[in-house]
């Protein structure tokens, strides 16, 4: 684990050359969400692969980079493409760009991502403040020995996502007129998508949405002492009685109309934060 500690301060040296900032939040665009980081100013880009120790791409993940700058003022280190379990990297993989924001001086992690919508009051296209997660992908990015520099061992997990900062999140929706739920995000290994059986059982644990990425990295925000706040897109609807099959290329054209949602949304957070 001592490894991890020399990597994570190895990267964040290493972006510090590339970029004198010093970001309060890290930011995190789910599948289809990468159009805020158009909203970034000031911007330097820098390609995962020149970064020490970042997991090096699969070929079906897009071209990740980090975009550091800023966000209505506030500075931000923003990934635009994120490593997914699925794509078979490991937990530790998936989390090390937190543990690197982290290293950076950031206090605060915003999360977005790509949702299936079980809460039948849910529409395509709508925006889900993160109230709180269920942990169904089967594996943890804690597993193993505990560097206790990084973390405590047993993090406490009673409010993984920062109740100030949904209040925030939900006021800027509603001055924007940007209609926002608050809902349970559960998470899943994929690649596939569920069974009708699957979600309605998942609906049943008390899940509003169901998507493949997320949890990792709030565990390991909130193993390092991070502020979270998330955001989920509800990109297609996950009735069992009423499923349709998934048309990816429609997935992709909901969460383009979210994340135009969420390029309004984050920004006014942020000012609201300054
Ligand atoms: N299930 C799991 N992950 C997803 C879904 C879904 O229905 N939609 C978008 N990501």
């Amino acid at each position: 684990m001592l490894g991890l500690a020399k990597q994570i301060d190895e990267a964040a040296a290493f972006i510090r050359s590339r970029w004198t900032g010093s970001p309060k939040s890290g930011l995190i665009l789910g599948t289809g969400l990468g159009g805020l980081a158009e909203e970034i100013t000031s911007k330097t880009i820098i390609p995962y692969a020149e970064i020490p120790h970042f997991p090096t791409s699969t070929v079906q993940s897009h071209a990740g980079q980090l975009v550091c700058g800023e966000l209505r003022g506030v500075p931000v280190v923003a990934m635009e493409g994120r490593f997914h379990f699925y794509e078979g990297y490991s937990m530790q993989q998936v989390t090390f760009p937190v543990r690197v924001m982290k290293a950076l001086g950031a206090d605060t992690l915003v999360v977005t991502n790509a949702a299936g919508g079980m809460n039948p009051h849910y529409e395509l296209g709508d925006v889900m403040v993160i109230d709180d997660h269920i942990n169904l992908m089967g594996d943890n990015p804690l597993r193993g020995i505990n560097d206790d520099t990084l973390g405590p061992r047993f993090p406490d997990m009673c409010e993984p996502y920062s109740r100030e900062l949904s209040t925030i999140a939900l006021q800027a929706a509603l001055e924007l007129g940007i209609q926002a739920h608050k809902g349970v995000f559960l998470a899943v290994a994929g690649p596939n998508l569920e069974t009708r059986a699957e979600y309605r059982m998942l609906r049943g644990m008390g899940a509003d949405v169901v998507g493949m990425s997320t949890v990792p990295e709030v565990i390991v925000a909130v193993h390092a002492g991070l502020k979270v706040l998330g955001f989920s897109i509800v990109t297609d609807i996950c009735l069992p009685d009423a499923l349709e099959p998934v048309d990816i290329q429609k997935i992709l054209a909901v969460a383009a109309r979210g994340g135009e949602k969420l390029s309004r949304l984050i920004p006014k957070v942020f000012e609201k934060l300054t």
